[in-house]
């Protein structure tokens, strides 16, 4: 016991983010990146890049990025907050949004970041088990939480909950809920955007680290009314996005068309490894994300073929315990990567 540290922090479980691994050679299914690299338009705006300028610190508010973003999703630039990665985005929420004593809440499993972020807020953590099949259940009325983290599609899950029924849930719920919209792009077209502007308690949060392929870039985003935004300005570090990660997220914006093939070509991989999985027995939960939570056939344990593919040099994502514990998360990669894939989980 180092009685210099925080008591809270000594207890925290850290979050535990998916392996980065040094070895070259390995079929890297594990951490939903974009297996393709990002829009031409950021190579071109990293070689026009004024070195020079990295003398000055960054626009503390990402004028120039928070308007694009604003434009694209047709709401004003005061009701865009831009973050350090959508990570950074959730930590702040969950800042702003609870107090001493209260709670946050989401749907059990789903991001495990969210647990960590209200540890270290030193807040409880409340959890609504999803229904068989990881669909939606309906959180209690008496749920005594003043945010609820609601990733749409789920994580690990990949499943997508209608819009109208997160909808009277943001009508019903007392605190503030955050659509966490990581994998949306890969939803074919749907959102929750329009109760972001339209409701006084939603705030949606995206990222550019998937459907833009810019994970190493660390932009992530939210929508929603201005005091609630406001209040995430307050917060956030002075200078929470740098000068480069600005310029790169601007250019990337601009270029719609390729973020839009890249998640069409992304889904269409997805539909054709999950009937390749379900006529190997595998049972795979509908996906509208950029990566699959499947069942191995009866009799292969999740956590035997999990290390198996590891030794084969494919890396995916298991979950231990509780009902991941008979599941594994392969992201969507090339279609070479998921032939590999398949080859390897092969009955
Ligand atoms: C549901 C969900 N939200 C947010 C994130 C974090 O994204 P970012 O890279 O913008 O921090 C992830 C990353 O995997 C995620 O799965």
């Amino acid at each position: 016991m180092n009685t210099f540290i925080r008591k809270s922090v000594q207890e925290l479980e850290a979050y535990t983010p998916g392996e980065q691994p040094k070895v070259e050679g390995l079929v890297k299914l594990n951490t939903n990146e974009n297996p393709y690299p990002p829009s031409p338009a950021v190579a071109r705006a990293l070689a026009g890049f004024a070195v020079d300028s990295l003398r000055l610190y960054p626009d503390p508010v990402c004028s120039a990025l928070r308007g694009r973003i604003a434009a694209v999703h047709g709401c004003p630039a005061e009701q865009v907050f831009v973050g350090n990665g959508s990570d950074e985005v959730l930590r702040v929420c969950t800042r702003a949004f609870t107090r001493p004593g209260g709670a946050v809440a989401s749907f059990a499993p789903s991001y495990s970041l969210y647990p960590v972020l209200a540890a270290a807020e030193e807040v409880g953590f409340r959890e609504v088990p999803l229904a068989d099949g990881f669909a939606w259940a309906e959180p209690p009325a008496d749920l005594e939480a003043s945010l609820f983290f609601l990733a749409n599609p789920n994580a690990p899950t990949g499943v997508f909950y209608p819009v109208e029924t997160i909808r009277s849930f943001c009508r019903r719920f007392q605190g503030v809920v955050l659509v966490d919209e990581a994998y949306v792009d890969f939803s074919g077209g749907r959102d929750c955007l329009e109760l972001a502007r339209s409701l006084p308690n939603v705030l949606v949060c995206r990222t550019l680290s998937k459907s833009f392929s810019l994970a190493g870039l660390r932009i992530g985003y939210a929508v929603g009314s201005a005091e609630l935004i406001g209040a995430l300005y307050k917060l956030k570090d002075s200078y929470n996005v740098d000068r480069l990660a600005q310029a790169i997220a601007l250019a990337a914006l601009e270029d719609l068309p390729w973020m839009r093939d890249n998640a069409n070509r992304i889904a269409a991989t997805r539909k054709r490894v999950s009937a390749e999985l379900e006529k190997r027995g595998f049972r795979v939960i509908p996906s509208a994300s950029n990566f699959l939570f499947v069942e191995p056939p009866a009799g292969v344990s999740a956590a035997e073929l999990f290390a198996d593919l590891r030794k084969k040099k494919i890396l995916v994502r298991y979950f231990p315990g509780g009902r991941t514990g008979r599941y594994l998360r392969v992201s969507i990669g090339t279609d070479a990567q998921m032939d590999a894939f398949l080859a390897a989980a092969g009955f």
